[in-house]
């Protein structure tokens, strides 16, 4: 067993992590007050190779692997969360195309979303009604001659006002359940594909979250990803992956969040003491400093099996449901460290503690992640205790 980094990844998380301090903390809280989207930010990571981290080199990535991916995201979150968000999901898309696209949708989109062209990708899974239930969705496309035609209403799609490419899922045959489903590469632009309403969040404002609208949108049959009937399990997939990069987001969050906390508490004088000599905040530091350890090697275990090519969705549950509920842990305890400064916007630890709670729910609630470890272990028992 080796905890050690290679040069490579070592290298691609400190690029990372200048990048990082030097174009995305100074204005993270501006984009937070202020709801800007990091376009300007997703362009400059293009252009120094951190939008495809885990991309083929052949199609415009580093191909670095998935752990040099997580490092790459814990470091981003720790200066800028919704930043670290359009990466994320640009990512989870770029993969599912590498994965499971035809030649042609490789070239035409995967180059395009990691060298900054297209800004990012998107991924339209959920719905008003669908949303734990995935399979339960309810957009619908008819094939038509010469392609498909697209129905439906879309909801929480980050990026998906200002991304060139989304997936799209949608049922081909409402009867089969979710084997039913199928998955389209729907084009920004595409005749009858409109954003609807801007949600207003809690956190994370800097990122773009929006509901979409398919009203008779026509794409050709080359749109289809993956074979017919196949979407639900690419969603399976691509969201296994993608629960890595919430696991190393959240990670990223809680570090920013300890962080801080050191640092107020170094300097704070309470009873003519700093904070960091009262051993009840001592033991919210060494607890929270432990936990977000706990989260690492559980984010980084699940990243490495699938670097590896071996099985990893209870591996990337276990990191997503540990890693965001911990990082939340960590906020909240860095918070009451802060005392009333905690809760005004002079300090970030209010952002970082907004931006951290949707790390619980987005990509699988933690509820979902628990169902997913919970039928593993169910399923090969023998091998887990
Ligand atoms: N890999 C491959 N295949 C998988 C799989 C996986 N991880 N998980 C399930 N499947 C397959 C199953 O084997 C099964 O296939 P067979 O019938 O051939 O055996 C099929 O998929 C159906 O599986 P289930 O019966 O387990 O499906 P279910 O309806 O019970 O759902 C669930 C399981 C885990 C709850 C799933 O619905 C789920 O993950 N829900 C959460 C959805 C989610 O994460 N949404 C996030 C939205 S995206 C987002 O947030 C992005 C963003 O913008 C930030």
């Amino acid at each position: 067993m080796d905890l050690d980094l290679t040069t490579e990844q070592e290298l691609i998380r400190d690029t990372a992590r200048q990048f990082a301090r030097r174009e995305l903390a100074p204005a993270a809280a501006e984009r937070d007050a202020q709801d800007i989207f990091p376009t300007r930010e997703l362009r400059a990571l293009a252009d120094i190779g951190l939008l495809g981290v885990n991309v083929p080199e052949e199609h415009g990535g580093m191909e670095a692997g998935v752990v040099a991916y997580s490092l790459v995201i814990t470091e981003l979150a720790r200066a800028c969360a919704s930043t670290t968000v359009a990466v994320a999901v640009t990512n989870m898309v770029a993969e599912l195309i590498c994965q499971f696209g035809t030649e042609e949708q490789k070239v035409r989109y995967v180059r395009g979303i990691t060298d900054g062209e297209m800004v990012s990708g998107s991924f339209a899974l959920s719905e008003p009604q669908s949303g734990s239930d995935a399979a339960s969705l309810r957009t619908r496309a008819e094939r038509v001659e010469g392609g498909w035609v697209l129905g439906g209403t879309k909801q929480w799609i980050t990026s998906g006002d200002v991304s060139g490419v989304t997936v799209v899922w949608a049922k081909t045959d409402p009867a089969a359940g979710a084997k039913g489903i199928s998955c389209f590469l729907v084009e920004k632009g595409a005749d009858g594909f409109g954003v609807g309403r801007h949600e207003d969040k809690m956190g994370l404002r800097g990122s773009s979250t929006v509901s979409l609208t398919f009203e008779d949108c026509f794409v050709p049959e080359k749109a289809l990803l993956g074979d017919l009937g196949d979407g639900f399990k690419l969603a399976m997939v691509a969201l296994d992956g993608g629960r890595i990069g919430v696991a190393s987001q959240a990670l990223g969050i809680g570090l920013a969040a300890l962080s801080e906390g050191l640092g107020y508490a170094s300097e704070r004088k309470q009873f003519g003491k700093p904070l960091t000599a009262f051993q009840g905040l001592q033991w919210m530091l060494a607890d929270t400093a432990t936990e977000l350890d706990a989260a690492r090697l559980l984010t980084l275990r699940a990243a490495l099996l699938k670097e590896r090519k071996r099985p990893f969705t209870l591996e990337a549950s276990m990191a997503k449901v540990y890693a965001s509920e911990a990082a939340w842990r960590a906020c909240d305890r860095m918070l009451q460290v802060h005392g009333g400064y905690g809760y005004v916007k002079e300090y970030p630890i209010e952002r970082l503690l907004r931006d951290a709670r949707v790390t619980r729910i987005y990509e699988g609630t933690s509820e979902v992640q628990r169902i997913v470890i919970a039928r593993e272990l169910l399923r090969r028992q023998d091998r887990m205790v």
